[in-house]
Parts: structure tokens; C-alpha cells; sequence
């Protein structure tokens, strides 16, 4: 008698990609599987650069390539898979800083080759608006899309999947950079936003009029004068000698970023007749902000899709998630590709 062998690996749902993110101050690795995290690990630098108040290009360069081997391995590990059971690898391409870049994009590149794989070079801000996929199966273009992070502050019409219209950006700072140097000027420490928002807490969001700028125009932001416009108040109340608590300070400020973060991101909403509003980058892991968001979309009863605090600032997966998009398509890249700090969404 005769035993036909009928077993064979289980197939995968979806392809698996590794993902890898070096573009600032956060080495994160992950495994997807289509639009599913396998796996997603994070070496954060911020204790590295808080020394300095602020990330130092150079440094963040060496921390990533200290950290990148063992956190391959261990996501690889997490998500149970062996290397040669990834389809392809996906990096990211900029924009950021170069050294930074480079370490994530050469591993990258040099894994892809050994393994023999497809290597996909990815647009980070892409993955940022690929992020509350990873989440939400609901998430689809068209979709309006405010991307705020530490370099970049945009609101993008997402009218499918690969084909961005930015409405509008930043002139100055980004909203993070904003809640950065407030937080500097404050003594709160780095990275600003997490500290603003705590300090919030228990602070009156009124309590102090900072100006929001620009309110001419319908989708542009502009932070610098934000700065300017705390330190005199609070000059001017120290001489005075009545100087507000620290908690209502931070909760003013925030409050002035979250307006128009969340007015001019709904003004494109009901520009463009969009039915769905996401978000991504640092910034939406603000819990205010996230709070304005869903009453916002509440009242005009479109869908939101924000991803949880851990998928909005910098991570792996939703690099993976940009390749696992990239790579149904055929859309790999040659080994000729070279990193793009300057790299601009659309
Ligand atoms: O997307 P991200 O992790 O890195 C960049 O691509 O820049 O964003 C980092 C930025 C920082 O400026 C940080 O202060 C800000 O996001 N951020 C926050 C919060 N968490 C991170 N801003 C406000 N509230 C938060 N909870
Ligand atoms: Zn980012």
C-alpha cells in the first residue's frame, strides 16, 4: 500500500514583510502579515537624546545600529516565523535624517539580498497614513488624513490608496516640534508632547487665550508664533507677579495646537465630502486632541479611525503594512534605490 504525503506548510493568510523603521530617534522592527501585526518591537532612543534636548542626528545614527540586529531577531522570534518565510522586506526611505536612515535602509537592503527576497523602500509619511489600517478593516480611502509627527505637520486627501493630494502643511514649525520646544521652554523635558499632555491633566484648557494662527487660511498651519506668544504672557505675569500653575499653562497650549489641528483637518472634511477622517504621527497619541477628533466626526457623522498611542508615533508595522501593500502589486524596488531624507508625500 501506498501512502501519498499530503502534508504541506499551512499556507499563510497573507505574505509576511519585515518591517523597519530608522528615520529618527525609534528603531522599530515588525512582522505583518498582509495588514495583521505578527510581531512589533521598538528600541526607543529618547532617554539618549533627552540629555540634549533634542534628537542629535549622529547619535541616533550609532543607536540604530546597535539595535537593529537584536531586533530583528526578536521580532522575527515574537511573530514565530523564520527569515525565510518572509516574502519581503520594507524599509523606510525618508524623509528623515540621512545617517539615521541609511542604517535601517542598508540592513534592510543587505537582508533582502541575502535572502533573496523582493526589498521595498517605503515613503514614511505613507506609512503613517497606512497605520489605522493595521487596525481597522473599515479604514478605506477617500479619506481625509491630518499626518502630525515631530517633522511634519499635513492634511492629506487620501483619495485611494497610493494617490495623495496634500491640502495643506505646516509653514514653520510641525505640532510636535511646537509641543517640543514649549515643553523645553518649560522645563518639562523631552519629548514635549507626552509631557504637555500629562501636565494637562488637571489644567483649564481656558485659562490662558493663546493666538491660533493663520485662520485665513482653510488647511495651512503655522506654530512659531505660538512660542513667542508664551513666553511674553508668561514674562509679562512673572513681573506682574502672578504667575499661572504649570498644569494650566500646558493645557492652554495644548488646547491652542488641538484647535487648529482639529478645525482646519474638519474643514477639508467638509470640503471634500469625505466620510471617513483618520489620523497619524506622534501627535495623534494626544489625548485631548483624540478626544476633539471623535466629537468632531461624531457631529458630522462620519467614521474615525485612529490607531491606539503605540501605532501613532513611529513603529515597524506600519512600514510592513506600506509593504505588504506595495508588494501585492508588484511594486518592489531595484537594488539601485537609495534613501531620500527630503522625501515629500504625493
Ligand atoms: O511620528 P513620531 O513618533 O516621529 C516623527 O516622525 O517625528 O512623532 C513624534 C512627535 C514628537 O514631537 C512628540 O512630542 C509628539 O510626536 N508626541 C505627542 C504625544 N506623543 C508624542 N504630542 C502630543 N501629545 C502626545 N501625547
Ligand atoms: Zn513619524
Amino acid at each position: 500500500m501506498q501512502f501519498a504525503s499530503i502534508w504541506r506548510e499551512p499556507p499563510m493568510a497573507d505574505p509576511l514583510i519585515l518591517g523597519i523603521e530608522t528615520s529618527c530617534d525609534e528603531t522599530g522592527i515588525a512582522v505583518v502579515e498582509g495588514f495583521s501585526v505578527r510581531s512589533s518591537v521598538l528600541a526607543s532612543q529618547t532617554e539618549v537624546h533627552a540629555r540634549f534636548g533634542g534628537v542629535v542626528p549622529e547619535v541616533a545614527a550609532r543607536a540604530h545600529v546597535e539595535a537593529i540586529r537584536p531586533l530583528v531577531h526578536a521580532a522575527l522570534t515574537q511573530a514565530g516565523v523564520h527569515s525565510d518565510q518572509i516574502a519581503a522586506i520594507a524599509a523606510t526611505r525618508g524623509p528623515g535624517l540621512s545617517g539615521a536612515l541609511l542604517v535601517g535602509f542598508s540592513f534592510g537592503k543587505a537582508l533582502a539580498w541575502s535572502l533573496d527576497k523582493p526589498f521595498i523602500g517605503v515613503d514614511h509619511m505613507e506609512g503613517h497614513l497606512f497605520a489605522p489600517r493595521l487596525e481597522h478593516a473599515g479604514y478605506e480611502p477617500p479619506a481625509v488624513v491630518l499626518l502630525a509627527s515631530g517633522g511634519h505637520s499635513q492634511i492629506v486627501h487620501m483619495r485611494a490608496w497610493g494617490e495623495y493630494e496634500v491640502l495643506g502643511q505646516t509653514i514653520d514649525d510641525a505640532a510636535g516640534e511646537a509641543f517640543d520646544k514649549l515643553a523645553r521652554f518649560m522645563g518639562l523635558g523631552y519629548p514635549g508632547g507626552p509631557a504637555i499632555d500629562e501636565e494637562s491633566t488637571d489644567g483649564d484648557p481656558a485659562a490662558i487665550a493663546f493666538p491660533r494662527a493663520l485662520r485665513d487660511r482653510p488647511y495651512d498651519f503655522s506654530f512659531s508664533g505660538l512660542k513667542t506668544s508664551v513666553v511674553t504672557s508668561l514674562e509679562k505675569a512673572k513681573q506682574a507677579g502672578s504667575v499661572p500653575p504649570l498644569p494650566d499653562v500646558a493645557a492652554s497650549i495644548q488646547e491652542a495646537i488641538v484647535d487648529v489641528l482639529v478645525d482646519k483637518t474638519f474643514n477639508a472634511v467638509d470640503a471634500t465630502g469625505a466620510k471617513v477622517v483618520a489620523g497619524g504621527g506622534g501627535v495623534l497619541a494626544n489625548r485631548r486632541l483624540r478626544e476633539r477628533f471623535a466629537a468632531a466626526a461624531a457631529e458630522r457623522g462620519v467614521d474615525l479611525y485612529l490607531p491606539t498611542p503605540a501605532l501613532c508615533t513611529d513603529n515597524g508595522a506600519m512600514i510592513g503594512a506600506v509593504g505588504a501593500y506595495r508588494l501585492e502589486r508588484d511594486m518592489v524596488d531595484t537594488w539601485l534605490q537609495d534613501v531620500d531624507a527630503g522625501l515629500r508625500l504625493g
